[in-house]
């Protein structure tokens, strides 16, 4: 086909045709539910809030079940990410469900929001990498990609903790996130209201984009516009069963009263329940990959040095794509060695300077001991010398004293001699 009837037919209109009779392609819809229900569907849940704030005893209530859970201890040294994933059955319908707990967040100092950026970011990696492996098997790939993130609130009536205004602003690009205040049944229903007020208009001002319930859908326009002005949902969570009239039902009984969990004049429950579940899990699987993997998926190809080209330049190319990347990474290999045998040889001189600046001091310090000791030694043997003439002049004083001594004893024992002679006389 010439080039111009190539363009002619693609810019035509496309026509409208009726056919003869039933050829069969209306089975199209029926075939790929069919293929969904073999294949099963994965949906992955994030639950982050509070230590003891409620989650595993809503994804219990929420899903009718029991999931193991085991309570977080107040003194986890750092937020912990822990899935746990379960096959879940529903008429013929399997679900792969993983709940991710952010274990120890918001607890004291351990407030940190990355481990969870992380963790998204790192379901996101592992998608791409399959993505871009020779070999794909995306059909029977476990999307471990987080679909909905459940951010608890703390029914304090008051206003959003900064760290729950920080922590959904860095994960909003990221994941579907639908708050809800947890424990509702503490919290009294006018101080509810305002509450809920509140917080919608501090996300707002502080530009924090949760999941809205989307309105395109003719089927689903109405309720999910509806339920978007119900957000956030305010929810109680219980497994407890207790008898109300002779129904037996989902419930937290209390000294005063009862609060019913399906109740919705008591609390959000349901909706959350029909909105997450029943409604729009589709949706937030679909927007998981159309936008917020999208995102990622862009952003990292752009990093690598992918990038689109229109349709009149030339093609993208791979091979120079890859030789400029491995240009740019050789330069920036050799540009990091430099640096570190610089750092080395400056670090060498460093300790060099040191090594010569101790040897200085060790001598300065030897001089100074050599001179103490021989003034030391001068002094003592200044004593000595004087000791010596003291010594001296005292056995000087001895002999004296004794040859004193024999003088005097010699004239003594001559005197009695010259007394008889006198006496004789
Ligand atoms: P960790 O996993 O240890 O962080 O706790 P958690 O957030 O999973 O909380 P969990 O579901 O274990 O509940 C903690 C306590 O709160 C339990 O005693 C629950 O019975 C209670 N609780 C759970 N949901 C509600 C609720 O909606 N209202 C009230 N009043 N208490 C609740
Ligand atoms: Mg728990």
């Amino acid at each position: 086909m010439a080039a111009t009837d190539l363009e002619r037919f693609s810019n035509e209109e496309k026509r409208n045709l009726s056919l003869g009779g039933h050829v069969g392609f209306d089975s199209l819809p029926d075939q790929l539910v069919s293929k969904s229900v073999t294949q099963g569907f994965s949906f992955n849940i994030l639950c982050v809030g509070e230590t003891g704030i409620g989650k595993s005893t809503l994804m219990n209530t929420l899903f009718n079940t029991t999931f193991e859970t085991e309570e977080a201890s107040h003194y986890e040294s750092a937020v912990r990410l822990r899935p746990r994933t379960y096959e879940l059955q529903e008429s013929n319908v399997h679900l792969k469900l993983t709940i991710v707990d952010a274990v120890g967040f918001g607890d004291q100092i351990n407030k940190d929001e990355r481990p969870i950026v992380e963790y998204i970011d790192t379901q996101f990696e592992n998608y791409l990498q399959e993505e871009l492996k020779i070999r794909r098997s995306l059909f029977n790939y476990h999307d471990t990609r987080i679909h909905v993130c459940l951010y608890f609130i703390t029914p304090t009536g008051h206003s959003l903790k900064s760290l729950d205004l920080v922590t959904m602003k860095k994960l909003d690009s990221k994941v579907n996130i639908i708050p809800i205040i947890a424990k509702a049944d503490t919290i009294s229903k006018s101080e509810l209201h305002k509450f809920k007020i509140k917080i919608m208009s501090e996300l707002v001002s502080n530009g924090v984009q949760i999941y809205q319930f989307p309105t395109d859908d003719e089927a689903v326009a109405e309720i999910n516009s509806v339920m978007n002005a119900h957000l956030p949902f305010a929810v109680v969570g219980s497994t407890e069963e207790v008898k109300v009239g002779n129904k037996l039902v989902r419930a937290r009984q209390y000294p005063w009263g009862v609060v019913q969990v399906e109740n919705e004049s008591h609390c959000d429950f349901v909706k959350l329940r029909e909105m997450l579940i029943r409604v729009n899990m589709e949706d937030l699987r679909e927007q998981t990959h159309t936008r917020h993997y999208e995102l990622y998926r862009r952003c990292k190809l752009e990093e690598m040095g992918f990038k689109d080209t229109d349709p009149d330049s030339q093609p993208f190319s791979l091979q120079e794509t890859y030789e400029t990347k491995r240009k740019e990474f050789l330069g920036e290999l050799q540009r990091k060695e430099e640096e570190m045998r610089q750092m080395f040889v400056n670090k060498v001189k460093e300790t060099e300077a040191e090594l010569k600046e101790k040897e200085r001091e060790l001598h300065e310090k030897f001089e100074h001991l050599k001179r103490i000791h021989q003034e030391e030694k001068r002094k003592v043997e200044e004593k000595r010398r004087e000791l010596e003439e003291e010594m001296n002049a005292f056995n000087r004083r001895k002999v004296a004293v004794e040859t004193l001594q024999s003088h005097s004893f010699q004239a003594t024992s001559q005197q009695p001699l010259k007394k008889d002679k006198d006496r004789k006389k």
